[in-house]
């Protein structure tokens, strides 16, 4: 089938490999001439597992990136808008981007001279933009019966975009036609049939995969409404266990423990249940904001979301006494900071609790050695000041982080972290002093390796041997 991506960000450029590598042929649109060049050189501007690998395979064949919005619609039965819907001013989504996209999209209907498209909203947007959508492409002139506007949400994650898009658990399409989810159902018919995953070539799907994954129709409405539920909810779970981490802290209990007692009811699970400095990234904070908003403007005093909202906030600030409570005072302090990221496998510091918090140490007087595995070329943006005043240094791992300084703090998720050698990180150190916000290692274990080691909703740890005292550098 032929596929027009309107915007080339996070979601598009999945999408658009993905779909690809489902053997549809691919329009993908930006209207970033620097961003287009570097896609058509082969250059892959996100960390994303697989996603290179896929645009080099189909670039120049069944995946062609443009500036041609109207001709890439004229020539395509699907397309798909996925981009960006910033936060606004008043706490819902910018949806201006969506609506000039749908001006020009009216454009390209008008050029395909009737042949029957369907324009489907992909990027995370509030209940009835389906509907803005359809009025905005009829008053631009595109004549009613030639197209159809459908709603298809995305669930990826960052750093697991493909397998998620591939793999998905569900997949939601919005219609208001049977026209139109004929057409969806077709776009996805190489996930549902599950003729995909029996391609020798196919990208292997993750053990816990439901295969092949169920298509559930709804009206656009639902369809708009199931996405920033799913986002809510999953953030609300995140609260509610950084909640309990706070009351385990408090009663001498353990959140591992609770957890596993928690997760273990199969009406609760276990994912999503790790406590830590709280949720951060492109979508929980904006899309909670979204969701209070469109609930208000519905008459819905949606107030368990500020809720969600106030616990996330206060964990970063509960991460902050916990490290004054280990250093006692900060100025002059310097700290190795390992993580960027908003979480674990992706370069993406959007809303990302750890800048949050080491923007905060900085302007507490500390001074800041930091590394990400993937984050650091955005971070360094961000500090650009502090680091020309020498606050903020980047190391280029985590024990050159760690050389020296008073406590290593952990603020993001890497998978890597968990593998580093503790006594090398402790020889380092000039005090083995640390505060896990990820809670990245066993107490037990930190304990054994000389550690004074704190972390979130489980007992603090210190070193079961008598410490070797280092000289101050
Ligand atoms: C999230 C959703 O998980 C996707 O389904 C959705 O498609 C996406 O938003 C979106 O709307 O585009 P993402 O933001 O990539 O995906 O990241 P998550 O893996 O959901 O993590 C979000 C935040 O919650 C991170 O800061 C993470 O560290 C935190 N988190 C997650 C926890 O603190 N504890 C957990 O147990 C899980």
């Amino acid at each position: 089938m032929k596929i027009a991506i309107i915007g080339s960000g996070y979601v598009g450029l999945v999408a658009a490999g993905c779909f690809a590598e489902l053997e549809h042929d691919v329009l993908c649109v930006d209207n970033d001439a620097t961003k287009l060049a570097a896609l058509a050189r082969g250059e892959c501007p996100i960390h994303e597992e697989f996603l290179p690998e896929l645009l080099k395979d189909y670039r120049g064949n069944r995946l062609v990136f443009t500036d041609d919005l109207c001709g890439a619609v004229a020539a395509s039965e699907v397309v798909f808008i996925t981009v960006g819907t910033p936060p606004g001013p008043e706490g819902g989504a910018d949806l201006s981007s969506v609506e000039q996209v749908a001006r020009e999209i009216a454009r390209g209907v008008v050029l395909g001279n009737g042949g029957y498209k369907v324009i489907v909203e992909k990027s995370t947007v509030p209940v009835f933009t389906a509907g803005w959508v359809r009025r905005v492409l009829t008053m631009s002139g595109a004549p009613r019966r030639w197209f159809d506007v459908a709603s298809n949400p995305e669930f990826l994650r960052e750093g697991t975009a493909v397998c998620d898009f591939l793999c998905p658990d569900r997949i939601v399409v919005g219609v208001n036609s049977e026209r139109a989810a004929e057409k969806l159902r077709a776009v996805y018919a190489p996930l549902t049939t599950g003729a995909y995953y029996r391609r020798a070539d196919a990208i292997p799907p993750p053990d816990n995969a439901r295969i092949p994954p169920p298509l559930i129709e709804t009206s656009t409405r639902s369809a708009e409404l199931i996405k920033q539920a799913s986002n809510a909810y999953l953030a609300l779970r995140v609260s509610f266990i950084n909640a309990v981490a706070n009351l385990c802290e408090a009663t001498g209990a353990d959140v591992d423990q609770v957890r596993e007692g928690l997760g273990a009811d199969a009406r609760i699970g276990r994912r999503f249940l790790r406590p830590g400095i709280g949720y951060g990234g492109s979508c929980f904070p904006k899309d909670l904001d979204g969701f209070r908003d469109v609930a208000a403007q519905h008459g819905c005093d949606f107030r368990l979301l500020d809720e969600v909202k106030r616990i996330n906030a206060e964990q970063r600030e509960r991460f902050l006494r916990k490290v004054r409570e280990a250093l006692w005072t900060l100025p002059g302090k310097r700290l190795a900071v390992l993580g960027l990221a908003f979480k674990g496998g992706t370069d993406d510091v959007r809303e990302s609790p750890a800048i949050a918090v080491a923007g905060r140490l900085l302007a507490e007087g500390a001074s800041v050695v930091a590394y990400d595995p993937a984050a650091m070329p955005r971070a360094r943006k961000i500090f650009a000041k502090e680091a020309a005043a020498g606050q903020i240094e980047f190391a280029e791992d985590a024990y050159a982080a760690a050389e020296g300084a008073d406590a290593l703090l952990v603020l993001t998720d890497w998978e890597e972290f968990a593998a580093l050698d503790l006594g090398r990180l402790r020889e380092a150190l000039r005090c083995p002093v640390m505060v896990d916000g990820r809670n990245v290692f066993p107490p037990a274990r930190m304990a054994e390796e000389g550690f004074f080691y704190t972390s979130m909703g489980r007992p603090a740890a210190e070193p079961r041997r008598a410490l070797k005292v280092k000289k101050a550098s």
